[in-house]
């Protein structure tokens, strides 16, 4: 069994949390949809562009403090929202949020999430972001945002990628439920982890809180049902104009990935735009965000903040997209891993190896401040050095060199 002293990386927390976590739910946070083509490409595409370091810099201090959409981060991440944390340890969302405060960065809270709004401002004083899930009533849209209002929380972020359900096969194969029950495919799956069921149903089960159904508590699957038949299929900017208005704080779109959806967010009016195709989770086929970010940042950088959601690994993944223009990053997967393996403290140090890691990348490349960082730094993999590109009659540098030296 991997100790939380054996991970050394983020990668290592997946391997624990495959250890102690049911078949069903381990796949459930890993899985992609259809081939997982975009959920493999977002983490492997950073692999596409090399840095090109500087040396002889003053890096004796490291300043990696940003502002994003208002909020003081120490370093430029975020945790992206994600549902049903209470499901994959007990801890669940309340722990995600104080850890991210802990590391001096922004926590997402997800419509889905199984901890109240209110109970997260009580517990994490750090920046935190509300993700709503367009409901068809405005009514119960506006009763969130009033929620996150009286919380306290500081942006809210409108996910508009999930229209319809991704093709999650996955979950199909495992025989997953919400909330979990057991069935013919996935009994095996949970009948291996012992420790994980009694704690689960120690915990009493999960509910999803920030749903508002107007009929009070309901069990998980009531809600969940509710969610999938309510859910907005129809949304338009001026929606998202009226909400905005309502909430007055920085609202923030995640989910776009073409010039033209950012271009109507500019002229809606928004703070930022997160980069995401949800962890290649939803569509299928559909590019890396490391791939889109620099499009996007120079046809609307300069009016709105940009952030990059998906595939982040390693610290050298956050430096490539900062240079890319990105004002930041966010994660997902990986601090559930570190969640469900060991719960706050796996958390804990999945910030401090992702910072520490960022931290180092810079100095490597000889900045000492994320403001620093270029796309000079960066240059694409497959680029050719430059004589290559010499016309062939021409002679190239080093034949003139070596005939001026004769
Ligand atoms: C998510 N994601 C997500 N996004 C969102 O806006 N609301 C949500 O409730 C959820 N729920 C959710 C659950 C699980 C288990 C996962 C893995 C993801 C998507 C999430 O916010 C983010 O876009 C991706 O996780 C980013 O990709 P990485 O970092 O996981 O590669």
């Amino acid at each position: 069994m991997t100790k939380i002293i054996d991970c050394f990386n983020l990668l290592d927390f997946e391997k624990a949390a495959r250890e102690r976590l049911p078949g069903p739910l381990f796949h459930y946070i890993s899985g992609g949809s259809d081939d997982e083509v975009t959920k493999c490409a977002n983490t492997s595409a950073f692999e596409r562009y090399h840095f090109i370091p500087d040396y002889l810099r003053d890096i004796r201090k490291i300043d990696m403090r940003r502002t994003v959409f208002g909020m003081d981060l120490a370093w430029p991440l975020m945790l992206s929202p994600t549902g049903l944390s209470g499901v994959f340890h007990p801890d669940g969302e309340r722990a995600a949020a104080q850890s991210a405060a802990g590391s001096g960065v922004a926590y997402s809270l997800s419509t889905m999430a199984t901890t109240s709004i209110e109970e997260v401002a009580a517990a994490c004083k750090g920046p935190k972001i509300y993700q709503l899930y367009l409901l068809k009533d405005d009514a119960a849209n506006i009763e969130m945002i009033e929620r996150c209002k009286a919380a306290g929380f500081d942006v809210l972020c409108l996910t508009v990628d999930t229209i319809v359900a991704g093709n999650r096969e996955r979950d199909h194969r495992t025989g997953l439920t919400v909330p979990p029950r057991l069935n013919r495919r996935n009994l095996l799956g949970f009948a291996r982890r012992p420790s994980w069921c009694f704690r689960y149903l120690a915990s009493g089960g999960v509910t999803l809180p920030n749903i508002p159904t107007g009929k009070g508590n309901q069990d998980l699957g009531t809600l969940a049902a509710y969610f999938g038949a309510n859910m907005e299929q129809n949304i338009t900017w001026s929606r998202i104009e009226r909400l905005m208005r309502h909430w007055g704080k920085p609202f923030v779109v995640k989910g776009l990935q073409s010039v033209a959806d950012a271009r109507d967010a500019v002229a809606c009016g928004v703070a930022g735009i997160v980069v995401s195709n949800h962890g290649g989770r939803q569509l299928d086929g559909g590019a890396a965000t490391i791939d889109l970010v620099a499009d996007l940042v120079d046809a609307v950088g300069d009016r709105l903040e940009v952030v990059l959601d998906g595939g982040v690994r390693r610290g050298s993944h956050v430096v490539k997209a900062l240079a890319m223009g990105a004002r930041a990053c966010m994660i997902g997967r990986p601090y559930l891993y570190g969640l469900s393996a060991f719960g706050k403290p796996g958390v804990d140090r999945v910030l401090s190896l992702l910072q520490q890691e960022t931290a180092r990348t810079l100095a490597l490349i000889g900045c000492s401040s994320v403001d620093e960082i270029t796309r000079c730094h960066i240059r694409p993999a497959d680029r050719l050095p430059d004589f290559m590109h010499l016309p062939a009659a021409e002679p190239n540098t080093i034949t003139k060199l070596t005939r001026s030296m004769k």
